[in-house]
């Protein structure tokens, strides 16, 4: 049975897209990809159609990872297709959580954090208005974050 699983930021072209690219290829090195459906969209609209920001590009084309995606806003089609739902902070959680229309929508949604060690730090900073060292702080917090996922997602298989 596939699993989905969808990131979510608020632009969809710094932090959803590069978590969504380093946890496809976390999934696929434990040979898990068939299993496990992956994507990634924003609660806003600013940049939909639009590749991932050539900074966070850059930074996954240097930790090795593919640099893919495509803007896009949230529906409400994702709460009942996908399986778990991950915002990368809480503003974007809280604005999911407005979107909901049952508990069982609601109960989808898991902030990424719960799945960092130590739940640390609680929100995944945008980088947006930041330098280039903030794009590469996201990934490695990606990076912390996808072994915990996966056994959320697979919990017998993934350790
Ligand atoms: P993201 O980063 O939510 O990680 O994709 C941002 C992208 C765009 C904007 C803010 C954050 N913006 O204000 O346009």
């Amino acid at each position: 049975m596939t699993r989905r699983v969808l990131f979510v930021c608020l632009g969809n072209i710094c932090r959803s897209p590069a978590a969504e690219n380093i946890f496809r290829s976390f999934v696929s090195d434990k040979s898990q990809d068939n299993a496990i459906e992956i994507d990634s969209c924003g609660t806003a609209n600013y940049h939909e159609g639009k590749n991932p920001d050539s900074r966070m590009r850059q930074a996954l084309q240097s930790r090795g990872y593919a640099d893919e995606g495509r803007a896009r806003q949230i529906t409400e089609h994702d709460f009942t297709y996908y399986d778990l739902i991950v915002p990368m902070d809480r503003d974007n959680q809280n604005h999911l959580y407005a979107l909901v229309k049952d508990q069982r929508e609601r109960s989808k949604v898991r902030l990424f954090s719960d799945f960092l060690p130590n739940y640390q730090p609680i929100d995944i900073p945008d980088p947006y208005y930041g330098g280039s060292d903030g794009f590469l702080e996201v990934i490695a917090l990606l990076e912390a974050g996808c072994p915990a996922l996966l056994s959320e997602l697979i919990p017998d298989r993934s350790r």
